[in-house]
């Protein structure tokens, strides 16, 4: 059998190390892929936006059984639409589907048609009808773009002033074109937050582990929000709070899809704030989460392949979705001045040494290599993932790994993993 894992970052080097441990797999490959996912993956540099029609010839040159997509972007693109067409077996949710995601706007009006719930919010395409709503508030709300923004579109506004800024920037200076037409601004919800994951086929639901990510780029949450700066697994969540989101969250939506007849097949990825033991939805992710699936995965003890086919063929079912009792902690490198400018280029050392780690596994993102080093290439350059028999020991297994890794302005956050449940 032969894989194709659309995608270059964390995440997808994940997807292609839990792919290589199906023995029926004999060929992995990655478009753009990393230098890192080079060691398990043909990694081809294919234009893969737009008509798909050179990633889709590369899949027949190669007779290529099955695509996994990583990233959002691909999905907005409708890549699952075009290879339905082609009859290519394809992992991810079609383009309607995908619009969960890739319109806030309309994942809104769904919550709210279907009372999942969610921030009160309205939605804007005016800058004075936005402005008048925002001098109304009683709080400084958050501001959002309704497209992909690449993780920067939302403004936790500190002060209504800081709220309308984000709108002028938006839809008069048109900072993210597009994507920022229309604006949705909800109120900020307090709590913790939690990234709940589930796989269905359109017919059933199935809950992953629970995970939780850090997207402030400092310790203590603090700073600029980021990609994610690590995540770990299990994020103890009580049972009672479980089965509040699957009743109120996660059953909802899937029904709400099926009434606006979408056959939503994949990873339904809910951002969630637990605010006294009530889930909010603040957003939906259409595809599996980066650094969450650096978790995730190592603690699955089923074999993904099945689980990927399974969906496709609608008999998630019958799928036994294992998990490994011990737990993981991802913490990310990223360089120095992300998520802002940042420099590229620095040798990277200690990775060999870390490389024969037990409990330890390097998920590349960022890099690149030449001659025998790996140089940085990103923001953010990889994830170390550490795995014990309880969260603090894989926290450690990571933290004690990366002590022998260096690269110049590189920078981590040192309390991944150190936060409480729910
Ligand atoms: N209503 C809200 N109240 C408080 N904080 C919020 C609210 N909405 C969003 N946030 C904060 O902003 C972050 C990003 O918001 P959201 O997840 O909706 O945007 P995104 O750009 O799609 O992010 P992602 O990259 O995770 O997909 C959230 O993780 C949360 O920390
Ligand atoms: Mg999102």
């Amino acid at each position: 059998m032969k894989v194709l894992v659309i995608g270059g970052g964390g995440r997808e080097h994940t997807l292609c190390w839990k792919i290589f441990q199906n023995p029926e797999v004999q060929d992995i490959f990655c478009i753009p892929g990393n230098a890192g996912i080079q060691n398990i993956a043909h990694c081809a540099k294919i234009p893969c936006e737009k008509d798909f029609s050179q990633v889709a010839q590369f899949i027949k040159e190669n007779k290529i059984d099955l695509t996994i997509v990583g990233p959002e972007a691909p999905l907005a693109d409708g890549i699952v639409d075009v290879f339905g067409e082609e009859g290519l077996k394809i992992f991810g949710p079609t383009k309607e589907a995908a619009r969960l995601e890739t319109s806030k706007v309309y994942a809104k009006n769904f919550m709210k048609k279907y009372a999942i719930p969610t921030a009160r919010f309205e939605t804007f395409s005016a800058l004075d009808k936005a402005l008048t709503y925002i001098d109304k508030q009683d709080e400084p709300p958050v501001v959002k773009v309704d497209g992909l923004a690449g993780g920067k579109g939302a403004f936790v506004a500190k002060s209504k002033e800081v709220a309308m800024d984000a709108c002028r920037k938006i839809i008069q200076d048109k900072i993210f074109g597009l994507a920022g037409e229309r604006i949705v601004i909800e109120e900020k919800l307090k709590g913790g937050e939690i990234s709940f994951f589930v796989l269905t086929d359109g017919k059933s639901v199935k809950p992953l582990v629970s995970s939780k990510d850090h997207k402030p780029l400092y310790d203590k949450g603090r700073g600029p929000n980021t990609g994610g700066m690590g995540a770990f697994s299990p994020a103890p969540l009580k049972p009672y709070l479980f089965r509040k989101i699957m009743k109120r969250v996660v059953i909802p939506t899937l029904q709400g899809l099926k009434k606006e007849k979408i056959v939503y097949k994949g990873v339904l990825y809910f951002g969630l704030m637990i605010y006294s033991g009530e889930p909010f939805v603040l957003e939906y992710n259409c595809r599996f989460g980066d650094p969450e699936t650096q978790v995730t995965l190592p603690r699955l003890g089923s074999d993904v392949v099945d689980i990927f086919q399974a969906i496709d063929q609608e008999m998630l079912e019958t799928i036994d979705l294992r998990w490994r009792s011990r737990a993981a902690t991802c913490v990310v490198l990223a360089s120095g001045g992300y998520p802002d400018s940042y420099e590229k280029g620095k040798i990277i050392k200690g990775l060999d040494e870390v490389s024969k780690i037990k409990n330890v596994f390097t998920f590349y993102a960022g890099v690149k290599r030449e001659n025998k080093n790996f140089l940085t290439d990103g923001g953010r350059v990889m994830g170390i993932t550490g795995m014990g028999k309880n969260l603090k020991e894989s926290a450690k297994a990571a933290y004690r790994a990366i002590q022998k890794i260096y690269f110049e302005g590189m920078h981590y956050r040192k309390d991944i993993g150190c936060t409480r449940g729910y």
